[in-house]
């Protein structure tokens, strides 16, 4: 695991930017893997800028999330396809054939499920996946749990990440279930990037880096992953 510790939110959202640009200009038909919440909002807005200036083109990039609410329309305003839309996918050259997010409102959800990771084995797998972290160690939506799980899946939220994600649902209930990709589909990715920022990130970060590999703490598992980097601010690194 390598771990950069950047002193402002500016300059690592530029250090994640720089990770997609390389990604991007090596294989310009990569496969992303994408987070949702407030960690990747900076890194997506550099993202859009450099779209701008020319120095990246997402023509042939193919995108997978990593996770969605279950039972919210879609176009609520806090679903995650919502939040896609209006901080990366209208604002940069991507083919909307090449998006993908799970359906958090269909029928079957372990057909979803299994669809879902039919389609990036069929993509040929993630190159570069982003993660932002729950304060309870959750990545996707992938909470504390006896097991590590494996493929996409249905999972019921943990108080804590309601407790956590609730302050988003200011006029609406938010929703007790998600579809996320699991911990296997997320280590498969050829390189990870896990963003975290400010003090209510430092527990989760040190159980990441320092406590053993437990799907207690599911971010734990990147210790084991040939290439996996950290981008943490200093609050979120306080405890290393
Ligand atoms: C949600 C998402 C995660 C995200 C986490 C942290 O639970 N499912 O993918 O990492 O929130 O969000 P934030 O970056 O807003 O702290």
């Amino acid at each position: 695991m390598q771990i950069r510790i950047i002193k402002n939110e500016t300059e690592l959202a530029c250090a994640a930017a720089d990770i997609f640009e390389e990604t991007i200009t090596n294989k310009p038909n990569a496969i992303l893997g994408l987070a949702t919440g407030a960690s990747p909002v900076l890194t997506y807005k550099e993202l859009i800028r450099r779209y701008e200036a020319g120095l990246i083109s997402f023509k042939d990039v193919i995108t997978f999330n990593l996770d969605e609410y279950c039972d919210l329309p879609r176009d609520d305003k806090n679903s995650y396809f919502t939040f896609m839309q209006e901080n990366l996918f209208k604002k940069i050259n991507i083919n909307p054939e090449n998006v993908h997010i799970e359906d958090g409102n269909a029928e079957n959800f372990d057909a979803e499920a299994k669809a879902y990771d039919d389609k990036i084995a069929a993509a040929g797998y993630v190159d570069l996946q982003l993660l932002g972290i729950g304060t309870n160690g959750h990545i996707g939506f992938n909470e504390p749990a006896d097991t590590f799980t494996e493929g996409t899946f249905r999972i019921r939220l943990s108080e804590s990440t309601i407790r956590a994600n609730s302050r988003y649902f200011t006029d609406s209930k938010m929703p007790e279930y998600a579809l996320t990709m699991g911990v296997g589909s997320i280590m498969k990715a050829k390189k990870i990037l896990l963003i975290a920022t400010g003090e209510a990130k430092a527990e989760a970060i040190y159980n990441t880096v320092k406590g053993p590999v437990t799907p207690h703490c599911p971010a734990s598992i990147l210790q084991t992953h040939p290439d996996a980097v950290l981008l943490l601010d200093e609050a979120a690194a306080e405890r290393l």
